[in-house]
């Protein structure tokens, strides 16, 4: 058997450190090619501008006229002398060549080439490489370089007209040795600086991580013991912050049903120990002492009202978990809530009458859907309270009626005013608002409970209100939409 395992995400660190780092070292190699290419551009207009100058100042000296062929080239040596990057070769209308600068390289074969051509006839300049062994640059292992312009110029000489065609070369190595040194500097900078920001990301994330870590500390810190601790929303940053309330809220919820689960088995054992207890003394004193059938007769009738009030109330707790637990089955049939609510009434009537409580029904019938048992369940334990606290001689009256989405029911009965400060609670389990004074009349404080876990599992809501007039609880449905 294999277990496929889901990739896990990129930790955000390295996340943050990744695109951070991409960006600064792509920001470092536009800026230092657009450095390099503009130093190289600057280089190239300047050698365009010195060969220009060099171009003119020859043709001025060739096309002085009066002047031999011999003075023109000792005069365009003695200025040459003082460039010392350029050489030049100089050729008559024959093709012969008249002058080439000692020291300088051979620039015959570039007599040939295409560049030349092109040279000499729109005045651009090219770049040569000379590839001839033994023609490398000083410290380089590059061949020498050269930026060449050509031109010519017809300089009449005795009424003859002599043309005379030259070539210029500007010895570009210097350029370049400083271009590749300048390249290898910014290149250089250029990694250390993109290693520095790295490393200053990774330690700024880390850094802006700590708030997580803090929080994630004291959420460990955690436990069934301190379920009261709280995060405080204003000390983390806002990006956290909804997550802190988040956590917070989810804490509360646990510690609610944390506590109320402990309540729970608090009240269980209490409530089963006062029955228990009375039975137990009851029976000790029955034994005491030889007694008649009839009398153990009533003690044992008496004990098996007991023993029905705990079946009954061992049967309501199981209820009450599986309703937890959201295992109660319902069934869901279509139900007039009047008719049901009706049934109740004929099965109470006989207990109202001897109350002297008088029960009233007003609406028509509004259909739902749910369980008939269950729902006339909730309606059995609404009654029950309403006739139970109803004075002598004053009506329960249960009222039905219905809008586009909600089917309601409102059970009312005068009576006594429950205080604000008991209504939450009223639904809670085993919860009585005075637990000694009903001991002997009323049940044991589920009754409640149970029809909030029915009615929440119908999709419906309930909720009371008191007041001198009357209390009442109102209970909603979801309509039936025919
Ligand atoms: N109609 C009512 N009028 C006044 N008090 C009521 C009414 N219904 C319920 N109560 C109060 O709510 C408490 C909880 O009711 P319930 O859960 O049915 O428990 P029980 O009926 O077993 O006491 C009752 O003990 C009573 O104090
Ligand atoms: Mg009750």
């Amino acid at each position: 058997m294999s277990i496929r395992r889901r990739h896990r995400p990129f930790s955000l660190a390295l996340r943050l450190t990744f695109f951070i780092s991409l960006a600064t070292i792509f920001a470092f190699a536009v800026l230092t090619s657009i450095m390099l290419s503009s130093v190289k551009n600057h280089f190239a207009e300047m050698d365009e501008q010195d060969l220009n100058k060099v171009k003119m100042t020859l043709s001025s000296i060739l096309l002085e006229p009066g002047a031999s062929e011999a003075e023109k080239v000792e005069k365009v040596s003695v200025i040459l002398a003082s460039y010392r990057h350029i050489s030049v070769l100089m050729l008559n209308a024959d093709n012969q060549m008249l002058y080439q600068s000692p020291g300088g390289p051979d620039l015959v074969p570039l007599l040939n080439t295409p560049q030349f051509a092109e040279s000499l006839k729109t005045g651009s300049v090219f770049q040569w490489s000379d590839r001839r062994p033994g023609a490398t640059a000083q410290d380089d292992h590059r061949p020498k370089t050269y930026r060449i312009i050509a031109a010519s110029v017809s300089a009449p000489y005795h009424g003859k007209d002599a043309t005379c065609t030259f070539v210029i070369s500007f010895s570009i190595d210097f350029h370049l040795h400083y271009l590749d040194e300048l390249k290898y500097n910014l290149w250089l900078i250029a990694a250390v600086m993109g290693l520095l920001i790295i490393l200053i990301v990774v330690f700024a994330v880390h850094k802006g991580h700590a708030p997580l870590r803090t929080v994630s500390l004291k959420i460990k810190n955690i436990s069934s013991e301190n379920l009261d601790v709280r995060l405080d929303p204003r000390t983390v940053p806002v990006e956290l912050e909804q997550l802190v309330i988040s956590f917070n809220h989810m804490i509360e919820r646990i510690e609610d049903v944390f506590t109320r689960q402990s309540h729970f088995s608090a009240d269980i054992a209490h409530e089963m120990r006062t029955p228990v207890t009375n039975l137990v003394t009851q029976t000790e004193i029955v034994l005491s002492q030889p007694r008649s059938i009839k009398e153990l007769e009533d003690v044992l009738y008496s004990s098996l009202e007991e023993y029905n009030r705990m079946a009954k109330m061992v049967s309501d707790m199981l209820f009450l978990a599986q309703a937890d637990d959201h295992q109660l089955i319902l069934e869901h049939a279509r139900l007039d809530l009047r008719a049901e609510t009706l049934k109740v009434f004929d099965f109470f009537e006989a207990w109202a009458e001897e109350q002297h409580v008088s029960l009233k029904m007003s609406g028509h019938p509004c259909w739902v859907e749910g369980d008939a048992l269950m729902l006339r369940r909730v309606m059995n334990n609404l009654l029950s309270n309403a006739i139970r606290y109803t004075p002598e001689g004053e009506t329960v009256h249960v009222t039905l009626s219905e809008n586009d989405e909600w089917v309601k029911v409102v059970i009312a009965n005068p009576g006594p005013v429950i205080t604000p400060e008991h209504l939450p609670r009223l639904f809670d389990r085993f919860y009585r608002i005075d637990a000694s004074r009903q001991r002997k009349t009323a049940g044991s404080g589920i009754g409640l409970a149970i029809v909030k876990s029915i009615v929440r599992a119908h999709q419906g809501k309930i909720h009371v209100t008191s007041d001198p007039v009357s209390t009442r609880f109102t209970l909603l449905l979801p309509r039936l939409k025919s």
